[in-house]
């Protein structure tokens, strides 16, 4: 949106066209506010604000009562907080942008600057609520979201109950929904649950990993439970070995200085990777209530086996990437990147093999890959079945028959894919894989989303399903942590060990191949 568009928007306007309005599925959440702590940041600019947005434009937020307040440092008033929102705007909710829901939209965000450990700060916030509930008729709800720096997460929730911002008496509701990254460790992740644990309660805090807003990942769940055909099949019985690969043609960019400290595996992988691997591999939840689900996946992150210090060495891989080619365009070396050390041992790539210890998986290997500046973007699991007991089709041209695959691909180009033997047409029996492929770009249309809305949704609606529970978050840290260390105290030294724009370093096939198996060719 140019300026001249926003100057058109007039910012005290309440008639529009979500008066009255009637969601176009589901229920609409209850009144609100949304208060977004590091709102002059990124993520508020390109999800958070679209993804409201979005959720207005289906009628999901509340008609009757609703406001966005933006908490942060920077100065600004609320008329250069708006427009700081609408500049980028239509690029981020696309073929959804509607000047009409943007002014309805802009008419209820404020803005309310101070420092995040400052009670005065909090004073001027607790006026600014009062005056959304009189002035937009939220009812006193309020959705705190954390999209702070991480040191701020306890810092915040304290002062927000200091100030009896988290009281719920009266019938409103106070919940805090906090960013990754939850902790840097295990230890630190239970000082952090500790410290939210004293001002909120268990069911006021949302640990958000936005891997769950992924339509794709929660159909995980639809695949799995409400069809008949797949969970026959699904364990150790028929699966050979499950695949993850979560690759990204980006290298760090401007996040030299978080990513350099956090890494690859604490980036990606007891969050959004085992997230992925407790849905595909939990048993069936007793009913969809959060903490019937929850319960599930908290045991399969609990069997997951933790490494013994010579399981990182012989199952862990970890690399960086140096200077290379992506399409047309040229990457530097990691260490090169501003904010980077240039002697860092920060792994920008982690490959692992993991084994679940339970009744369903023994014996079934969960290899994941996960990196910067590789040849594709591509997030994915592949269920690798076994093959079939009797090799029939030996003496025919294909002398090794290949196993069947399920797909789930996650992004980009959603969908699910089954591949199986064929015969090639022909007078002599040959075989070939081919492919049984669901779309959902091509069945259900293109569905502009930025992947928070059903989070700030259930949020809104009180429901944790797709969020967190502490012992969770634990349980994950329990299981990378002994890396972590192991890699702490042994610095790589053949960093950088693969070139931007590849599919990583050798190590990672060498990992497969050992236990003859070889991962899908999804990043040649
Ligand atoms: C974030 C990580 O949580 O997830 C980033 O911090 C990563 O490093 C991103 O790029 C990947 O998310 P998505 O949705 O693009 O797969």
């Amino acid at each position: 949106m140019t300026g001249a568009e926003i100057s058109a928007v007039h910012p005290g306007a309440h008639a529009h066209p979500l008066d009255n309005a009637v969601p176009i599925s589901g229920r609409q959440a209850p009144p609100c506010t949304v208060v977004i702590f590091g709102a002059a940041g990124d993520l508020t600019q390109r999800k958070l604000v679209p993804a409201l947005y979005n959720l207005a434009h289906q009628r999901l937020v509340a008609a009757s009562g609703f406001a966005v307040l933006g908490f942060a440092r920077r100065e600004y008033t609320d008329a250069q907080f708006r427009e700081y929102l609408g500049a980028e705007l239509k690029g981020h909710v696309g073929s959804n942008f509607e000047p009409g829901i943007w002014n309805w939209l802009s008419g209820r965000t404020h803005y309310v600057s101070g420092n995040f450990d400052d009670t005065a700060a909090y004073e001027r916030l607790a006026r600014a609520l009062a005056d959304a509930e009189r002035e937009h008729g939220t009812k006193g709800n309020v959705l705190f979201y954390l999209a702070t720096a991480p040191e701020f997460f306890a810092v915040v929730a304290r002062r927000l109950r200091e100030c009896g911002l988290l009281d719920e008496s009266d019938g409103r509701w106070r919940r805090v929904v906090v960013e990754k990254p939850f902790g840097r460790d295990l230890n630190s992740a239970r000082e952090l649950n500790a410290a939210l644990g004293k001002v909120l309660s268990e069911s006021q805090t949302y640990r958000i990993d936005h891997y769950l807003g992924k339509e794709t990942v929660q159909n995980l769940m639809v695949f799995r439970f409400a069809n008949g055909i797949f969970e026959p099949t699904w364990n150790r019985r028929y699966i050979d070995h499950v695949q993850i690969t979560v690759a990204e043609t980006l290298g760090v960019e401007k996040r030299g200085g978080y990513y350099d400290k956090a890494g690859a595996l604490r980036d990606m992988v007891p969050n959004h990777i085992f997230q992925l691997i407790s849905l595909v591999a939990m048993e069936p939840p007793i009913s969809f209530q959060a903490d019937a689900v929850r319960d599930e996946q908290a045991k399969v992150l609990r069997a997951l086996q933790p490494f013994s210090p010579e399981d990182v060495l012989t199952k862990t891989v970890r690399g960086q990437y140096g200077a290379g080619q992506i399409g047309t365009k040229l990457l530097a070396d990691y260490r090169a990147e501003p904010n980077v050390e240039p002697e860092s041992s920060t792994e920008t790539f982690v490959a692992m093999k993991l084994a679940i210890d339970n009744w369903r998986w023994s014996d079934v290997p969960f290899y994941l890959r996960v990196g910067k500046a590789l040849s594709r973007r591509v997030t994915e699991i592949s269920i690798h079945f076994r093959r079939p007991p009797m090799m029939l089709f030996r003496d025919t041209e294909v002398h090794k028959l290949s196993r069947n695959v399920l797909v789930i691909r996650i992004q980009p180009d959603e969908g699910i894919a089954l591949k199986f033997g064929a015969k090639v047409p022909g007078a002599t029996l040959r075989l070939g894989s081919v492919d049984m492929d669901f779309s959902y770009a091509d069945h259900f249309g293109a569905n502009p989303a930025t992947g928070y809305e059903r989070l700030l949704y259930d949020g809104m609606l009180g429901d944790q399903t797709l969020f967190q529970r502490a012992d969770m978050v634990e349980a994950s840290w329990a299981v990378v942590n002994p890396v972590l260390d192991v890699w702490a105290a042994l610095p790589p030294r053949n960093f950088p060990n693969y070139h931007a724009g590849t599919g990583g370093p050798r190590d990672a096939d060498l990992l497969l191949e050992r236990d003859g198996r070889a991962w899908r060719d999804n990043l040649k």
